[in-house]
């Protein structure tokens, strides 16, 4: 049987907005956030402190969490690659950190500028600072179905990462197909590997949708009993200038699945419609959620 309930991780204002070329105001990120959280996410991803060499687009996440407003029963989580941006992320009050690391070698030196070992390194007292001071900690592993410079990912290495963010003590752990590749049967061989490592229910998928293999990813996992899942809103995300790549599976085209499938999720989809409506407007084109569309059009 499928759970019955499932956890939606939003991160569109931090997946989807780090990829579009067009920098929105932080005013405008705040008021995306206030809109998702009160939509009834239980967790949205609000902000990145990494470089803003590295990613322009997130450049103003302190602004954002110092301006967003904080319902009770939602968690605002932000990245955090090193103890630079543990320390912004603790002040600017974020329920949960998550550093994020890569299960390819590759991947690593590319996104973060060093080995995986290097990172387990930076990690430690990341892991430790959020410890210390009651955060949840999230572990976020790209590159688990394959990776653009290295090709194929091996099970082993999903597992040996699983299990160095699983000892740093991540509450929650994100098997990322950061490249959309990723097919249904693979993605149950790579969910049921990753849980011989850690407890399944704290292990999230993070689909993007590049090769359009997302919604049937998602299923495939919840046929093998995962229950959280990451998405973003109106599919934010994805570079018009990288050639093929696209956001995170849209937010709403997920919820509609699980609505008709039964599963709760608490989220109340027409208000994420029209978050998407308004995100959409704001970057200037449609959106790329075909629920999403299709439910604005109604
Ligand atoms: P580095 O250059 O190796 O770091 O970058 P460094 O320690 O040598 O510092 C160099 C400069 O960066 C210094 O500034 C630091 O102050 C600054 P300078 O002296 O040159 O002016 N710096 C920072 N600034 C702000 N916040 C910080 C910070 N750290 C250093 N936290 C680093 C290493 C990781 C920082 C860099 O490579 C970086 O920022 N990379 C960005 C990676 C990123 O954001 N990727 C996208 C998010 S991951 C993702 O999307 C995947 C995911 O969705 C799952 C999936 O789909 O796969 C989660
Ligand atoms: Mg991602």
């Amino acid at each position: 049987a499928l759970p019955q309930k499932v956890k939606i991780v939003e991160v569109g204002p931090r997946d989807g907005l780090q990829n579009e070329k067009e920098a929105l105001s932080a005013e405008v990120k705040i008021e995306l956030v206030n809109r998702l959280a009160r939509a009834g996410f239980a967790n949205v991803e609000a902000a990145s402190f990494v470089s803003p060499k590295w990613v322009p687009q997130m450049a103003t996440s302190s602004e954002v969490m110092a301006g967003i407003e904080r319902l009770p029963g939602t968690i605002y989580s932000a990245l955090t690659p090193n103890m630079q941006g543990f320390e912004a992320a603790l002040a600017g009050k974020a329920d949960e950190v998550v550093i994020f690391g890569s299960a390819s070698e590759a991947f690593s030196q590319k996104n973060i500028n060093c080995s995986i070992a290097e990172s387990i390194a930076r990690f430690e007292p990341v892991a430790k600072a959020a410890k210390a001071n009651g955060l949840r900690l999230r572990g976020s592993i790209s590159t688990a179905f394959g990776c653009p410079y290295q090709g194929q990912v091996p099970l082993e290495a999903v597992a040996d990462m699983v299990r160095r963010m699983r000892d740093l003590g991540c509450d929650e752990i994100d098997i990322a197909d950061t490249i959309g590749v990723a097919t249904p049967r693979q993605t149950q061989a790579v969910m049921l590997r990753a849980a011989q490592e850690f407890p399944l229910q704290q292990l999230s998928g993070h689909f993007h949708d590049t090769y359009g293999q997302a919604l049937a990813n998602i299923y495939a996992a919840l046929e093998v009993g995962v229950a959280i899942f990451h998405s973003s809103v109106s599919g934010l995300g994805g570079c018009p200038y990288a050639k093929g790549a696209t956001g995170n599976v849209a937010t709403e085209d997920v919820l509609y699945m699980l609505d008709g499938l039964g599963i709760e999720t608490g989220i109340d989809l027409d208000q994420v419609v029209d978050a998407g409506q308004f995100i959409s407007q704001q970057l200037g084109r449609k959106g790329a959620s075909r629920a999403g569309n299709a439910i604005a059009a109604k």
